[in-house]
């Protein structure tokens, strides 16, 4: 009792010390200096991450239950070249060569996701718990332990029961907040004891505009204007009170972290004098990562927000805005449950104010009425979306530290892609990626930002949502093509192993002695994969040719023999 007592206390004091330490963000600074050449304080903890439905497969296998995605992409239509997670990278499988892998780059933390339909099928606790489905987690926490890599959980990676979604609707329906709070309490239950960091959601925006507003994402619902304000609506309470579960009943005991993992593009206005480009930014980053953040670590969605989507809902004759309202009890429930922020992060737009026509409906976009921009001498090597602007991840985090009171944070996902037909395992411009938005954490670091560990995004080339898989984001190569999976290492495997190994870029000779050592292993690997259709075709040889020959031949002689017998009868 007492030592719970201590920890509410001190559970408002750093809320207290947390509101009062908001600051004003600098617009007008934007610094881009040279490398920083230098390393991370020590303990900091790297790592490459993952997701259940993108990388285990396994889909409908030992009792585990179909998902909305599961359900999404067998529709014709909805996914690039109809492909599916169906078999994906066989994760389910091979979980023990993937630690293997994270072994051998000497990583600190694995984030991988809890598939909720996979121990529970029907999404409700009270009806059917899939051990198998367990004992798999089980088995994959337990190696990865063994093996000294810290596991970062994730409870929702996007992966709903599609039964909830049938009966109730999703996360449009307020219910979805007891049954995910049930799923997660048994996850503390059964796993609690070896796993420290839990992340409620993973990236809600796009679980709510592209799941309930765009519907390129599943349950592929088109409601715009409200679908997405509402499944958010329903996001953030059902965090908070995961949250509160974590922090009644378990904190004591197990003494881990719940955080939520939110991803967020930098926003910077198109000139950095112009008021109205730095509110058009400014926008941009509240209609994205304050939505959810503002709500947890301040009580309130952004002003904003607030105003935009009042007024406009006002204009269209509403009698109440779009937004929905929390009320003051629980605005401060959800205040201030987050131990860690956990921030994805990928790209960087220009912004400016874009004055919607109205006339045009309702939706998000045309709420927050603002014109995305970029420069043309961005690199884009993959994803049509992501340009490489380095010097906008320490924007990001510097804003994240000015308006959060500097909560402490677990970099989730950063990374980039290639596109589908690249069969190059020597990935330059990954490297360059890496090496770039890696020094511009150290540099946010620097500048005071409490950053305390990096995840790459992601360990494998895995299925990328609606883009099934024509655009890699792994480390290792996936051999899609090959039904064993095969996982090649790209070059920016050893490049990453030599920013592990010395927790930063030590000096200029080094570094720069890196990208060539990378790229001597890296084409014997290519070789590699050159050589795996002809693999697959000797595959096919022994496990299909031959044995039709065999029984072909065995049935021939039989019935020769049969002649010859008769013959002589
Ligand atoms: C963020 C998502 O969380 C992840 O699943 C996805 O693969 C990356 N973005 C890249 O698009």
């Amino acid at each position: 009792m007492l030592q719970r007592c201590i920890l509410r206390l001190y559970h408002v004091l750093a809320l207290v010390l947390c509101v009062s330490a908001r600051e004003d963000f600098d617009w007008t600074k934007n610094e881009r200096t040279s490398f920083y050449y230098s390393t991370f304080p020590t303990g900091f903890s790297w790592g490459a991450g993952s997701s259940a439905y993108q990388t285990e497969g396994a889909w409908n296998t030992d009792g585990k239950g179909m998902s909305i995605w599961d359900a999404f992409v067998h529709k014709k239509g909805k996914i690039f070249l109809n492909d599916t997670g169906d078999t994906s990278c066989e994760g389910y499988y091979k979980f023990k060569d993937d630690i293997t892998l994270m072994k051998d780059m000497k990583l600190n933390h694995y984030r991988f996701s809890i598939s909720w339909p996979r121990i529970l099928p029907s999404g409700l606790k009270g009806e059917h718990i899939n051990e198998k489905g367990i004992k798999y987690y089980d088995d994959l926490i337990n190696m990865l332990l063994d093996n000294k890599i810290t596991p970062i959980v994730t409870l929702y990676h996007w992966d709903l029961p599609q039964v909830l979604q049938e009966k109730y609707g999703g996360w449009q329906n307020v219910t979805m907040v007891n049954y995910f709070n049930d799923f997660a309490n048994l996850c503390f239950e059964r796993f609690g004891n070896k796993v420290k960091y839990w992340i409620t959601f993973n990236n809600p925006w796009s679980i709510a505009v592209e799941g309930y507003e765009t519907g390129e994402h599943a349950p592929g619902m088109k409601l715009k204007g409200t679908g997405a304000y509402k499944a958010a609506h329903h996001i953030i309470k059902a965090h908070a009170k995961v949250w509160h579960t974590y922090d009644m009943q378990w904190r004591s005991k197990q003494k881990g972290l719940v955080g939520i993992s939110l991803t967020a593009d930098w926003g910077e206005p198109v000139d950095i004098t112009n008021q109205r480009d730095i509110e058009a930014a400014e926008r941009y980053i509240q209609f994205y990562m304050g939505w959810f953040a503002t709500p947890i670590f301040n009580g309130d969605y952004p002003q904003v927000m607030k105003d935009y989507i009042g007024r406009k809902s006002g204009q269209q004759g509403l009698g109440a805005s779009r937004l929905p309202v929390f009320s003051p009890q629980e605005k401060s429930y959800i205040k201030g449950t987050c131990d860690f922020l956990g921030l994805g992060h990928f790209t960087t737009r220009y912004v400016t104010l874009k004055n919607y026509p109205s006339g045009l409906g309702d939706s998000y976009f045309a709420d927050r009425d603002l014109a995305e921009l970029v420069d043309p001498k961005w690199p884009d090597p993959g994803s049509e979306w992501l340009y490489s602007v380095p010097w906008g991840f320490r924007r990001l985090l510097n804003f994240v530290k000015t308006q959060y009171g500097n909560p402490m944070i677990y970099v989730t996902e950063n990374g980039v892609s290639e596109k589908m037909l690249c069969t190059e395992l020597c990935d330059d411009w990954r490297m360059q990626y890496f090496k770039d938005y890696i020094n511009e954490m150290l540099k946010a670091i620097k500048d005071g930002v409490n950053v305390k560990g990096y995840t790459a995004w992601s360990l494998l080339d895995n299925f990328e949502w609606d883009e099934g898989y024509s655009e890699r984001f792994g480390l290792y190569y996936v051999d899609f093509r090959n039904k064993n999976k095969p996982r090649y290492p790209k070059a920016s495997v050893q490049f990453y192993k030599r920013i592990i190994s010395s927790n930063g870029f030590p000096n200029q000779r080094e570094v720069e002695s890196w990208k060539r050592k990378a790229v001597e292993t890296c084409s014997s690997s290519n070789q590699l994969l050159a050589a795996d259709p002809l693999i697959g075709h000797m595959e096919m040889v022994t496990e299909i040719v031959v044995p039709t020959v065999c029984t072909l031949c065995i049935l021939l002689s039989a019935v020769f023999l049969m002649f010859l017998l008769r013959g002589r009868i």
